[in-house]
Parts: C-alpha cells; structure tokens; sequence
C-alpha cells in the first residue's frame, strides 16, 4: 500500500448546474475538493453580480451543513456586460473571474460573444483592475474544422486580444492541443492554462472506435494522441502556469444518448483516483500537488487551502458507480477504461 499526501485540491473549472442537479452533484465536489472555479452557463447565465450572488446562495443552500466548500463565482460575458458592475463584484470579494464563451462554443453559450469589439471595455477594465478573463478559447465559424477550433481561435482571437490588452490576465480553459501548450509556455507573463482529467485519459478514438460513444464527448472534444501526449506532459512538468480545471459537466443520460447529444463528462467523484493514476504512470506523483492544489491558486492570487488529503493506492481497485442518481435523472459516470487503485481517503 503507498499514500500519498497533499494539500487539498482545488478545481478551476466545473459546471454545478442548478437546481435538483445542482443538489445532485455538489457532493462529489465538496468531498474531495476546497474550492471551485464555478461556471456561469446556466439557463438564463448568470450575467450580473447580483446574479452571481444569488447563484452562489443556492449553492450553499444545496451543501450539507457544515461543509467547508467554497464556489468562487464567475461572470458570463456578454456584449452588454457592465464594466462598473463587474468592479463592484471583484471589490465585494464574489467574483473570481469572468468567462468568456465565443457565442455558440459549447453548452448554453449562445448568449455569448459575437463582437469582441463590443466586450473591449469590460476587458480593459478586468485588465485595469486584475480580474482574469477565463477563455472558452475555440472559434465557432462553420468553415472551420471542429478540431482545428482551439488552433484556429489562438491565432485569431486570442494572440490578437493578447497583443491589444497585454495587461488583461487570461486562463486558457481545458487546453486540448498542443498548439495551446505550446502558445502557453511561450508567454512570460497573464497567461496559464486549466488541463481536464479526461483530456489527459482520453483521445478522440474513445469517442468513435467501435461504435459512438457518447459519454466521451464534450468539448473542446478530445483530439488525437500527440496533443494528449503533450496535456500530459504540461500537467506532470509541475510548471506553475498548468492547474487542474476539471469541466466536469453533468448531463442526464437521455441528453447525451440520444440523436443530437450534449457536450460535457462527468469526473467529480472519481477525478483524484484518476489523476493520481495519470501522474504516477508519468513517474510524476511529487507533482500532483503542483498540479491541483498550489499553481491555482497561486495564479488566482489566493493562498493554497491549508487542509490536507491522503490519497492510498490499494491493490483491490477502488471502486465507483457507473452512474450516480440526482434528482434531474441518472448522471453517467467518466470510465477511464482502467482500473482506479488509487483513492482519496
Ligand atoms: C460544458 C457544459 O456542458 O456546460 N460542456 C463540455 O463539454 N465541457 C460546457 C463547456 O465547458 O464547454
Ligand atoms: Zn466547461
């Protein structure tokens, strides 16, 4: 038996939805993990810090008492998004950033972005007042190919916005390319990455060899085995510009396996086994805290979380459900097609 000890970890990207999902999947979370970076993309988004506030209030209401957890909560970015409104939520300590979805990206971001020009004063204020920007980095344009999307908004969008406002601090959320490890490490300064657990299990062959599987697909959707190869890489080099961001994002079962499928995997509740496994296979284990409890923080400019959690590796596998049940229906559970023996504590 080996174990492991680090401080508590922390997630800087995670969708808790609202409501009877909401209740459903917090627990997972809180478990294991101090914080979270949570996002906005609700029906209606949460656009405003009254909005924020309220959200975060039925967060609480829905963990159980006594837990410790605490929901850092973002802005969803649009063309109207008041910059002094924006101000007052960073100042009252609720907002921890502010999200910017291309409209169209991914899940309920259809409200987002179609003019960047129209966002340039939020952003120059967030650039004034320190608040970073997290990215949904993937263009939306129909011409361009669904996984040349990152590639394509880094060269477009991104290095542009970048150029304009070198002041603006910005998280490239779920990097899934190579091209946005290697954009990431070739910036000196406001500029860090959140990596998935699936994107470091998983490439684009679990989504289609052998029949459509559709709890491997989310977006950005996994891409093929070199960039893979070098998430792990960034996530295991204990480099402080790389942090856990686990996009965990539960759907029900009938919205995923169904004709038109959502986007979006479900790893609260066994992301630390998995990670425990990825780092270890890349001989990396002393840096897993690196990874998800102390460069997330640091970047946030928060202190890491003072508690600490065992992980144990067991020779009988630890073992999950296929699927967790909530009040919205039946969530399925990301299978990394490898036994888990590690496990938290
Ligand atoms: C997310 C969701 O379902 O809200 N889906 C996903 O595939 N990751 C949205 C997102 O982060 O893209
Ligand atoms: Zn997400």
């Amino acid at each position: 038996m080996k174990t492991l000890s680090i401080r508590r970890p922390d997630d800087w990207h995670l969708h808790l939805r609202d409501g009877a999902m909401l209740e459903g999947v917090v627990g997972d979370t809180s478990r294991h993990f101090g914080r979270a970076i949570i996002m906005p993309n609700l029906v209606p988004p949460v656009v405003t810090t009254a909005d924020a506030a309220s959200y975060r209030d039925r967060i609480r209401a829905a963990m159980s008492p006594g837990d410790a957890f605490k929901p850092l909560m973002t802005l969803y970015l649009t063309e109207h998004t008041d910059p002094a409104d924006v101000e007052a939520g960073q100042r009252s300590g609720l907002i921890t950033a502010v999200k910017l979805y291309p409209a169209g990206a991914t899940t309920n971001s259809h409200g987002g972005v179609r003019d960047m020009e129209k966002a340039m004063p939020v952003l120059e204020r967030m650039a004034d007042i320190g608040l970073p920007l997290c990215v949904h980095g993937e263009v939306t344009t129909p011409e361009v190919d669904i996984f040349d999307r990152e590639a394509v908004f880094i060269e477009t969008v991104l290095d542009p916005l970048r150029r304009r406002l070198p002041e603006l601090k910005v998280t490239m959320e779920h990097v899934t390319t190579k091209e946005g490890i290697d954009y990431i490490l070739s910036s000196k300064k406001n500029l860090a990455g959140s990596i998935t657990t699936h994107h470091l299990i998983i490439n684009r062959n679990a989504i289609l060899v052998g029949g459509i599987r559709p709890h491997y697909y989310c977006l950005p959707v996994a891409k093929r085995e070199h960039h893979r190869l070098a998430l792990r890489a960034a996530a295991t080099s204990g480099d402080a510009r790389f942090f856990l961001g686990t996009d965990s994002a539960p759907h029900v079962d009938p919205l995923k396996e169904c004709g038109c499928g959502c986007a979006g995997i479900y790893t609260s509740i066994n992301t630390m086994s998995c990670l425990a496994h990825v780092f270890e296979e890349e001989n990396a284990l002393e840096k897993l805290e690196a990874f998800t409890s102390l460069n997330g923080p640091a970047w946030y400019g928060l202190p890491a979380n003072e508690d600490r959690i065992t992980l144990v590796r067991r020779e009988e596998p630890a073992s999950y459900p296929a699927k967790i049940e909530t009040g919205a229906g039946p969530v399925t559970v990301f299978d990394p097609m490898f036994p888990l023996h590690w496990a938290v504590e």
